[in-house]
């Protein structure tokens, strides 16, 4: 079994377990806890199907009384009406001070339980139990919440870090294939901008990859939370440096928009992003040509898009325009500086970002 992590922050200090098959010592983990006797677990009808009955027996066996909160699947539901379906729940079923949520599923379950638990009663533990490879890699460890509004993806948020995060690598056995190929994008941003013999460990290991050989899964899963956890534990609330995370994610989101969410899903319009954002810190001499190719070349390898035609610059500079990070028309960028560093610099002039990028 791959080595635990704790995540060090101060008193918000919470260890990640790694392994295959340890979803079902979730109740004795949370055990160890002291968060209450009393549980709801929040997921989707999707992800319980697969998952709900073993954890639920792990959690009954260690004598916690456990409630299951069931919203609907999907990020079109990471909203006011599944939070308030949450609310409801714990209202209704008189959870107390004394309970915990635990968030069963992908990044949307993540997002939406920790922001319940956050507000509910001012804020109740609650733990990840990350089921895709996207959320085992990124949003499960960090403290980011939250849901949608309206006008805008993640407006309404917290940051509120789990009580522990238990990663059980059988549990992207169920994923679909394409679900499964969109995580790996994440784990390249992380070779990418944190860790150049990590990326090269990538490109060794396209074959184990696509064939989700577990020992090497497990190892790359463990590895960008290493990763992740340092960045996180520099910056916690994003001041500054852990907006290299969004490597690649200013051009995904304007694509993710240009297309009304209905072409790709995230991580396929983040590797995009990253191969645009590639040629753009090429572009201002802060990486290779080579570097580029072997981006281009290792997100091919793992059968994801590198291209995206049909757009002009200016439907592009439209729509970037509008995203949230801007702030008086320019916007920090992150460049990877050759492969396994970066920088972030602030980008005004919209014609140089886009014109070696977009034909
Ligand atoms: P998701 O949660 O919608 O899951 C994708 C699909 O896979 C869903 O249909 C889900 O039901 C299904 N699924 C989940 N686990 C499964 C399993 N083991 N077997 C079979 N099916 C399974 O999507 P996602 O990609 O996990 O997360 C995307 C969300 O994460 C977005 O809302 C994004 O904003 C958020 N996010 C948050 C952070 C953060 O730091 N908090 C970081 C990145 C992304
Ligand atoms: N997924 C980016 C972050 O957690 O900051």
């Amino acid at each position: 079994m791959a080595g635990d992590l704790t995540v060090k922050l101060g008193e918000r200090s919470y260890d990640i377990k790694f392994g295959r098959g340890i979803a079902n010592q979730a109740g004795r983990f949370c055990s160890d806890l002291d968060m209450g006797n009393h549980v709801a677990v929040v997921s989707n009808p999707t992800v319980w199907k697969y998952w709900g009955k073993p954890i639920f027996e792990s959690l009954t066996a260690a004598g916690f009384t456990v409630h299951k909160v069931e919203i609907p699947d999907g990020e079109s539901f990471k909203n006011n009406e599944s939070l308030n379906i949450i609310y409801d729940f714990l209202i209704e079923e008189g959870l107390d001070r004394q309970s915990f949520l635990v968030a069963l599923g992908g990044g949307v379950i993540g997002d939406i339980t920790g922001y319940a638990a956050s507000t509910f009663l001012r804020g109740i533990p609650f733990i990840q139990i990350p089921t895709t490879l996207l959320a085992q890699v990124d949003s499960s460890v960090g403290g980011k919440t939250g849901i949608n509004h309206r006008l805008g993806k993640n407006l309404i948020g917290a940051f509120y870090q789990p009580r522990l995060v238990i990663i059980d690598s059988s549990m992207l056995d169920t994923l679909p294939e394409r679900e499964y190929l969109s995580g790996l994008a994440e784990v390249v941003k992380y070779g990418v901008v944190c860790d150049g013999r990590f990326f090269q460990f990538l490109e060794s290991s396209v074959e184990k990859l696509l064939s989700r050989d577990s020992d090497c899964v497990l190892e790359t899963v463990r590895k960008c939370c290493e990763l992740k956890a340092s960045v996180v534990e520099r910056d916690e609330r994003e001041g500054s440096y852990r907006a290299v995370l969004n490597f690649g994610h200013t051009f995904a989101h304007a694509i993710e928009k240009l297309t009304e969410y209905s072409q790709f899903l995230h991580g396929e319009a983040v590797a995009i992003g990253m191969v645009h954002s590639a040629k753009l810190s090429e572009s201002k001499g802060y990486a290779s040509a080579e570097d580029t190719m072997r981006i281009v070349s290792l997100l091919k390898s793992l059968h994801l898009p590198t291209e995206f035609t049909g757009f002009s610059s200016d439907d592009y500079r439209s729509v970037m325009l509008r995203d949230k990070k801007v702030r008086e028309g320019g916007i920090n960028f992150v460049f990877n500086k050759g492969l396994g560093n970066s920088l972030i610099e602030r980008v005004t002039d919209w014609d140089c970002l886009l014109k070696n990028v977009v034909q």
